[in-house]
């Protein structure tokens, strides 16, 4: 929960560590001043003095308050300078923003959680989630894809997650190498055989637009409800509490109403799959 009181006051954050996952991508362990509790699927800014400040979800477990993890892709100002962080420099960190997922509503279903590229840092604060209640679930099915084996964020713990008896997991790559034993494809290759009741499943997708509406449209096809289906808009945000209007879906606020979105909400709306 937001502490402070003024949601526009960044709390000093120091950085603990930085781990390098692939070759545009960080991981950054944050020790905030205040500790900040937070659910999955909201998101926080982080604020570089002199630079400017970008939402990120953290990847790490919710139920852990004194430390965050945020892993990073650079692609452009802010990401850059984040990338050029060291251990025990400080920044500013708002929030925790916008709705978690719904995990409640989950429970009693078949969940099918689908991430590609980047999309997997909110997944696995997600899956860390549903791994400490999944004996609520009836069953816990990922997908993930990303282009190249060396692209694959958290490869290793990804392929841990294959011994765990409480899940059922698939991984892909578009272009495999030498190490990569997995499917070859697209992520929406490794949907067909996800056995469940389709018809009252849950899918959470978080991904790439161009991935998210691809894998969108094969839910409904294998006969996922519309609003069964989550899908996470990482629009472009500022002020992060739906002042602004940076961050507007149709009627809705990213910000304030999402990040993540049932898709019978938004469906129609041009600028999702943007
Ligand atoms: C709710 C939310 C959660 C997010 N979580 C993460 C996360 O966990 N990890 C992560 O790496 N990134 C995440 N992002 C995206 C991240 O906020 C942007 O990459 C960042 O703001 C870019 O800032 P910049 O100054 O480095 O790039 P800029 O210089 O602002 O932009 C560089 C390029 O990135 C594009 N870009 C900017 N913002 C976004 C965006 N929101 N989505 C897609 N493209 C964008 C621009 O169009 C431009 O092409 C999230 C975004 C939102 C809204
Ligand atoms: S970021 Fe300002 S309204 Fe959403």
């Amino acid at each position: 929960m937001y502490k402070s009181g003024n949601p526009y006051r960044p709390i000093e954050t120091e950085v603990l560590d930085v781990i390098t996952e692939t070759p545009t991508i960080k991981t950054l362990r944050l020790k905030p001043r205040e500790e900040i509790t937070f659910k999955t699927g909201q998101f926080i800014e982080l604020t570089v003095p002199g630079v400017g400040e970008a939402p990120f979800t953290p990847s790490s477990r919710p139920s852990v308050t004194d430390i965050m993890e945020v892993t990073v892709m650079r692609v452009g100002k802010v990401t850059e300078k984040i990338h050029q962080l060291e251990k025990g420099d400080i920044i500013g960190l708002r929030g925790p923003f916008g709705k978690g997922y719904p995990l409640d509503e989950f429970k009693n279903k078949e969940v099918l959680v689908v991430g590609g590229g980047c999309g997997y840092a909110p997944l696995r604060s997600l899956m860390y989630s549903i791994f400490d209640i999944s004996g609520e679930f009836k069953s816990i099915f990922f997908r993930g894809g990303c282009k190249r084996p060396d692209e694959m964020l958290y490869r290793k713990e990804l392929e841990s997650w294959h011994d765990r008896k409480d899940l059922n997991i698939r991984l892909t790559v578009d272009v495999g190498d030498k190490t990569w034993k997995g499917n070859v494809g697209l992520v929406t290759t490794i949907l067909d055989d996800v056995k469940m009741d389709y018809s009252s499943g849950v899918a959470i997708v978080c991904g790439p637009p161009i991935m998210m509406k691809f894998a969108t449209m094969k839910l409904i096809e294998m006969g996922f409800k519309e609003d069964s289906i989550y899908l996470s808009m990482e629009k472009n945000m500022s002020c992060g509490i739906g002042k602004c209007g940076h961050c507007r879906i149709g009627i809705y606020y990213a910000c304030k109403d999402g990040p993540a979105f049932q898709y019978s909400k938004i469906k129609g709306t041009p600028e999702i799959w943007a």
